[in-house]
């Protein structure tokens, strides 16, 4: 996925709700227009320069409905957005076959795992896959597919926050931390998250992660805005206005989504942030979670994926 859902957030209705039932057709259209009008000076009387995870900083992944929506974009071959294409995933599970020293049998961790599709192809090689993610949608997918696939003695799928989920007494040999979701957390969050992973992992265990290059992250402040009645925030009329901060001194960049939809008068207010990284710090975070070495791969060690530039692979060996 690109930039934006590499990001987290937290939805913070700020009008709520349906028109009531009893209400005539004036007064409702009268309510929607209030709630319309106070959602327009919300959003102009909004904070000219947000604080970072003041909402947490992640996408509503766990929200049931946005979860069934984004379930969409994960399985939509025609874009990354979400997942990546099942080519492109061919290409990095031979990648990863190589590079994690991976053999049947062995016991590999998904963190985040989304709708299961590199845990499945990794069970569909011999492997017994453990994933790990807060999507109720992705979650039940998961172990749909692992079950038409017939590989559900090799999968399980967990749906919990990796943050706190017990990852102990699995000694697994190599874990997958994909497309860019560590840095939706804070450092703290990131720097316990790659300690549990390591406490989870045998000796000479190994973990991927992959985030974005700091270099190449876009480091201008942006304002968009465009209009929709399907996707990802709704399947009504909406309007998205989005906006981007880059924060120098904390090198992190914050997304704010204001959705407004049309027909009720709702006003989500979403705010992203991801924490990058330079090289040099991620290594010391990782050999500081219990890592013993760690290599690094920029640009995805050339692998023919359309947006390789913007990402580093680390594999940390505990
Ligand atoms: C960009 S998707 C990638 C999914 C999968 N790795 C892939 O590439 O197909 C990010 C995933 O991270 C999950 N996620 C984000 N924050 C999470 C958290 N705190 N706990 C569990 N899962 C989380 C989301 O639910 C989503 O499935």
């Amino acid at each position: 996925m690109g930039e934006l859902l590499s990001m987290r957030s937290v939805t913070d209705v700020i009008i709520g709700g349906e028109s009531s039932n009893g209400l005539n057709e004036a007064s409702t259209m009268e309510d929607i227009s209030k709630k319309l009008s106070q959602a327009l000076w919300r959003i102009y009387n909004r904070s000219q320069r947000p604080s970072p995870w003041a909402y947490g900083g992640n996408l509503p992944w766990d929200d049931p409905q946005f979860s069934a929506r984004m379930l969409r974009e994960h399985l939509d071959e025609s874009h990354g957005a979400a997942s990546r294409s099942s080519k492109e995933r061919a290409l990095q599970l031979n990648w990863l076959w190589d590079k994690l020293q991976l053999q049947p049998g062995g016991k590999v961790l998904d963190v985040t795992c989304g709708p299961g599709l590199y845990a499945t192809d990794l069970a569909a090689r011999g492997c017994h896959v453990t994933g790990v993610d807060f999507g109720p949608a992705s979650i039940a997918y998961a172990r749909q597919l692992a079950a038409t696939r017939q590989l559900e003695d090799r999968c399980q799928f967990v749906e919990a926050d990796v943050r706190t989920v017990d990852y102990g007494g699995h000694d697994f040999d190599a874990a997958l931390f994909l497309y860019g979701q560590s840095t939706v957390f804070t450092r703290a969050e990131t720097a316990a998250l790659l300690a549990m992973v390591a406490r989870s992992l045998r000796p000479g265990g190994k973990l991927c992660v992959e985030i974005l290059n700091q270099d190449r992250i876009d480091k201008r402040n942006n304002r968009w805005w465009y209009t929709d009645d399907t996707g990802l925030w709704g399947d009504a009329p909406y309007l998205h206005l989005g906006e981007r901060f880059w924060y120098e001194d904390e090198k992190l960049v914050l997304e704010r989504f204001h959705i407004l939809h049309l027909e009720t008068g709702q006003l989500d207010e979403i705010q992203l942030c991801d924490q990058s990284y330079a090289v040099a710090e991620m290594e010391e975070m990782m050999l500081e979670a219990g890592f013993t070495a760690v290599s690094v791969y920029p640009a995805w060690d050339n692998l023919a994926l359309y947006d390789l530039n913007e990402w580093v692979v680390y594999v940390a060996t505990r």
